[in-house]
């Protein structure tokens, strides 16, 4: 938790808080749960994507809308490949807070507290910059409300309907130096949605072709914050986080005794918890036991975080035990947080092919323990930045400085966002091709 200078100003500004509107309801995290359910039956695919740090100089409509739509396309390149639903989350509207593994930041001779995420101080390299200001909650509370609007909007309003999101990626294929490759799953999206058309089943006539439920999710890591954005439910009496319908608790925070896991065991939304190489197994089920006593199906949520060099030697281990004491769990690949390196040029960058291999073996695991594959985590962005190297656009090292524009970690733009939809496709479609040839 950053000390603020002054605390009473911290009590006062949540104090505010307290009386502001939720932002979500519990209605609508319920049925997220339902959603997750599914997939940790098999029955659907999880797809929860969006900044690592979202910020209030990067806030504008048009960025908010470009990160939504690239989710759209991945989501309709992998019902296709999946074969399933998919549900689509977030990490958008309310992810503001940052875990730092170093206290500090030293630029030269100059060593100052690190930056926090723009809910709690600003990223600018001087000493006003980085004391922790309470008023950045409020901040923070009118952009999420705002950002939410806009993707209610977005995602109920005709702007999600099914044939235009395919036209704007049959436009990304098309432009993609991989076209040949892109085209052929591209194709079949196409003559589906034709013979649906065909069939007399179009956006016209049916609703969930002209819209799409979206749910926000953050990292649940300023517990001030959370706490007065919590609200007990009139209608049930179980309590919620309001700030958004899902909430993590990340690597730095997830130990025997952390406060986050306190906090995350309370509220009725539905949860999630990284797991990386550093997660033990009597702690991932002593974890599980506590956010997830009733084993309800899709309250809990494992994302794997373990670097494409790491997961097949820790993650089948993980699987193997949550299967055989029978826990109720959706297990997601983040292929970002294991595969943060430095490159040449000095930049925190992640290579494309690490992501798409930790993915791969994500799910060959899963096929390997007879479990389910349910989702991917990423941090990507709809703009055009270059920030992670590789893709089919092949970003340098070099080319890093041209459009690095995080705030914190390293994303996939918008075509590298795609790729790896396609590529997660074309592997689905292998992976059902050699189980109807055994
Ligand atoms: C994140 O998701 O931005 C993050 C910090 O991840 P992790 O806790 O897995 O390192
Ligand atoms: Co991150």
């Amino acid at each position: 938790m950053p000390t603020y200078p002054d605390p009473d100003k911290v009590a006062a500004v949540e104090q505010d808080l307290r009386a502001y509107p939720p932002l979500v309801f519990a209605g609508e995290a319920d049925r997220l749960r339902s959603s997750l359910g599914d997939v940790s039956q098999g029955r659907a695919f999880l797809l929860q994507g969006g900044d690592c740090a979202e910020s209030f100089a990067e806030f504008h409509p048009d960025n908010i809308r470009d990160t939504f739509r690239v989710l759209l396309q991945m989501a309709v390149v992998l019902t296709f490949a999946a074969k399933r639903p998919v549900v689509k989350v977030g990490r958008l509207a309310g992810q503001f807070a940052k875990p730092r593994s170093a206290d500090m930041e030293k630029k030269g001779d100059v060593e100052l507290p690190s930056y926090r995420g723009d809910i709690i101080n600003d990223i600018n390299f001087t000493e006003d910059s980085r004391i922790p200001n309470p008023d950045r909650m409020m901040r923070a509370y009118t952009q999420a409300a705002a950002s939410l609007n806009l993707l209610r909007a977005f995602a109920q309003g005709g702007y999600a309907n099914l044939e235009r999101v395919h036209g704007w990626t049959l436009d990304f294929v098309q432009n993609s130096p991989a076209t040949d490759r892109y085209s052929i799953i591209a194709d079949k999206i196409g003559e589906a949605l034709d013979f649906m058309q065909a069939c007399g089943v179009s956006a016209e006539q049916v609703p969930e072709l002209n819209g799409t439920d979206f749910y926000t999710s953050h990292e649940a890591l300023l517990l001030g914050f959370e706490e007065a954005m919590t609200r007990q439910d009139s209608i049930s009496g179980d309590w919620y986080d309001t700030s958004a319908h899902m909430l993590w608790v990340g690597d730095r925070t997830r130990f025997d005794g952390s406060a986050h896991l306190e906090f995350l065991r309370g509220i009725s939304n539905p949860v999630a918890m990284k797991v990386g190489p550093t997660t033990k197994l009597d702690d991932l089920l002593k974890f599980i036991d506590l956010l997830n006593p009733n084993n309800t199906p899709g309250r809990l949520t494992l994302i794997g975080r373990f670097g494409s060099e790491k997961v097949a030697e820790f993650l089948p281990g993980l699987v193997r035990t949550v299967a055989r004491e029978g826990k109720a769990v959706v297990w997601s690949c983040d292929p970002m947080h294991g595969n943060t390196i430095k490159s040449s040029s000095g930049f925190k960058t992640r290579p494309f092919e690490r992501i798409l291999n930790e993915v791969k073996d994500f799910f060959a695991i899963h096929r390997a323990e007879g479990t389910y594959a349910g989702g991917i985590h990423c941090e990507m962005t709809g703009q055009n930045v270059t920030e992670c190297t590789g893709g089919a656009q092949a970003i340098t090292d070099e080319a890093l400085a041209d459009r690095y524009r995080t705030h914190c970690d390293p994303r996939l733009n918008a075509s590298q966002s795609l790729d790896l939809a396609f590529l997660i496709a074309e592997s689905l479609a292998e992976e059902r091709q050699a189980l109807a040839a055994e």
